[in-house]
């Protein structure tokens, strides 16, 4: 299974933070905040990552990371996304380097408190389709959400006026190899991006989608309340445990 960390866009909802650089090379408590995702990655033994970036330094991440030893890598690949096509374009310039392989997809300001060693595990079992990760939060109009019947994902809605439920769609998605053409087939949303959303529903519609319900807290980290509480979460009990 193959990583990537999506890591572009303008951050506009964290300006003046981001007027000057890229949103995920900001510090969340003591580290850059695209540290996180990527040993959510590595946690769970995938190690063949690609980092999609985009907008502006975007070349500091290649001074930041270099080839991941910090990490335990011997090797990080790199991509760049021109403007702000959306979570699933910037997904979708990863096609050439990781079809044929399945993939496990990290939002670069996802942060997790422990980690996903067995949801990834369970998709590894699953073999195709898809598969995400649920969590219950107070503020869901501010994520995709999930509407449930049974137990049985119907359908995710971004960003509702009125959830179907407080279940948000975090940050972490696992696909299999058909995740390429599916992209490819993708209308553009009413703010003009590829969604991530209408390719889980995609795997929803083809029976073929999965959920497990993240352990331990998830946050965000690209509006002012949500990158002050990640910085608080951090310092106070750490984040991407493995034990
Ligand atoms: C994106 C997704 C949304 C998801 C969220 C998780 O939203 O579109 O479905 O719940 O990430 O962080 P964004 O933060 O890009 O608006």
């Amino acid at each position: 299974m193959k990583g990537v960390i999506l890591a572009g866009g303008l951050g506009t909802r964290l300006f003046p933070l981001t007027k000057i650089t890229n949103k995920h090379l900001l510090p969340v408590y003591d580290q850059p905040m695209i540290y996180y995702p990527i040993r959510t990655l590595v946690n769970a033994g995938i190690d063949d990552i690609m980092i999609v970036t985009g907008g502006r330094k975007s070349g500091d991440f290649l001074s930041l990371l270099g080839n991941g030893k910090d990490f335990g890598l011997k090797h990080l690949n790199y991509t760049y996304q021109e403007g702000e096509g959306g979570i699933a374009e910037a997904l979708g310039l990863c096609a050439h380097w990781a079809q044929g392989d399945s993939v496990a997809v990290v939002l670069g300001d996802n942060l997790i408190e422990r980690n996903i060693i067995d949801p990834v595990a369970a998709f590894r079992e699953q073999g195709q389709g898809a598969k995400i990760l649920l969590k219950e939060v107070h503020d869901p109009q501010r994520f995709g959400v999930a509407r449930l019947e049974g137990d049985k994902v119907i359908e995710i809605i971004e960003k509702p006026k009125v959830p179907p439920s407080n279940l948000a769609v975090i940050g972490i998605y696992m696909y299999d190899d058909r995740v390429w053409n599916i992209i490819e087939d993708l209308e553009p949303s009413d703010r003009g991006e590829l969604e991530i959303t209408d390719v889980n529903n995609w795997y929803i519609k083809d029976g073929t989608m999965t959920y497990g319900v993240l352990d331990g807290w998830w946050t965000d980290a690209g509006t002012f309340e949500s990158l002050f509480s990640a910085s608080k979460l951090v310092a106070e009990g750490g984040a991407n445990h493995v034990d």
